[in-house]
C-alpha cells in the first residue's frame, strides 16, 4: 500500500464531499448573512452543544485502543502513535500547556460562552428542540471510536478533525462578525472563546490524526477500502447532520 497516495485519497474524499459545500452555505454564508434572533440562537447553541458530546471521550478511547493493540507489535513506539490522537484530547481536556497546568476544558469554555451569551447552560442542554441528528452523530462517534476496527476509527477520527477545522473557523467568523447585534462586548467576548480556541488548536488535529493512521498501518496493514469507507461513512453522517441544521436554521 502506498501510504502517501492513500492519505491524499482520504483527504480528497473529505474535500470533495457534498457535505463540505453544505457546510459553507450554512455555517459559512448563513451565519454571516444576518444574526440569529434570540430564540433561534438558543436553539442553535443547544443543538451544537449536544452534537459535540462524544468528541473528547472518543479520542481518549481511541488513544487507549491504539496503545493496547500496538504494544503487541512495537512495544516502545506504541504510545507515540497514540500520542498523535491524544494530542487533540489534551486540547479538549485543557492540558495543552504544561507550564500553565490545568486550564479550562473545551466544554468549560463552551459553558462560560453560553453564560456570556446570556443563557443558562442547563436550559441549553435540556432544550426540547434539539433534533435527533445531534444524538445520532454523538452515538456514531462513540460507536466508531470504541467498537469498530481501529483502522476505521482512525479514518473517521481524521475526517472528523478535518471537518471540525473548517466548521469552527466558520462559527467564529459568522458569530464574531455580528458581535454588536448579539450584544457581546467585542470579538474577544467569552461567548466566542470556544470557537476561537478551535481556530488555533484545530488545524493540527487533522494532520496528527492522519499521521497516527499512517503509523498504525505500518504495523497493522489494513485494506484501503476499510479506510476509505471509514471516511465516507463519517461524511454521510455529517452531511445528514448538516442538512438538519440547514432545515432548522438556514432555510
Ligand atoms: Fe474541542
Ligand atoms: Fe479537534
Amino acid at each position: 500500500m502506498d501510504i502517501k497516495s492513500l492519505a491524499h485519497q482520504l483527504k480528497q474524499v473529505v474535500i470533495e464531499h457534498d457535505a463540505m459545500n453544505l457546510l459553507e452555505t450554512t455555517f459559512g454564508d448563513g451565519l454571516k448573512r444576518a444574526p440569529f434572533g434570540r430564540d433561534k440562537l438558543q436553539w442553535f447553541l443547544a443543538c451544537h452543544v449536544a452534537s459535540v458530546r462524544a468528541v473528547p471521550t472518543s479520542i481518549l478511547a481511541l488513544a487507549m485502543r491504539i496503545s493496547n493493540e500496538l504494544l503487541q507489535h512495537d512495544y516502545f513506539n506504541a504510545h507515540a502513535v497514540a500520542a498523535r490522537t491524544l494530542f487533540a484530547a489534551a486540547h479538549e481536556y485543557g492540558l495543552a500547556n504544561t507550564e500553565l497546568g490545568i486550564t479550562p476544558t473545551h466544554f468549560q469554555l463552551y459553558r462560560d460562552g453560553l453564560r456570556s451569551w446570556g443563557f443558562d447552560e442547563n436550559d441549553i442542554i435540556h432544550d426540547p428542540r434539539i433534533f435527533p441528528e445531534c444524538a445520532e452523530i454523538t452515538a456514531y462517534i462513540d460507536d466508531v471510536a470504541m467498537r469498530r476496527p481501529i483502522a476505521q476509527s482512525l479514518a473517521c477520527h481524521f475526517a472528523l478533525e478535518e471537518v471540525a477545522d473548517r466548521e469552527f473557523v466558520l462559527l467564529w467568523e459568522g458569530f464574531s462578525r455580528h458581535w454588536r447585534a448579539y450584544g457581546l462586548t467585542g470579538v474577544d467576548d467569552p461567548a466566542l472563546s470556544f470557537y476561537q480556541i478551535h481556530t488555533i488548536q484545530e488545524p493540527l488535529h487533522g494532520a496528527h490524526g492522519l499521521e497516527a493512521l499512517t503509523m498504525y498501518l505500518e504495523h497493522v496493514p489494513t485494506d484501503e477500502s476499510v479506510l476509505v469507507q471509514g471516511v465516507v461513512e463519517w461524511m454521510a453522517i455529517y452531511h445528514k447532520w448538516l442538512k438538519a441544521f440547514e432545515g432548522a436554521f438556514f432555510s
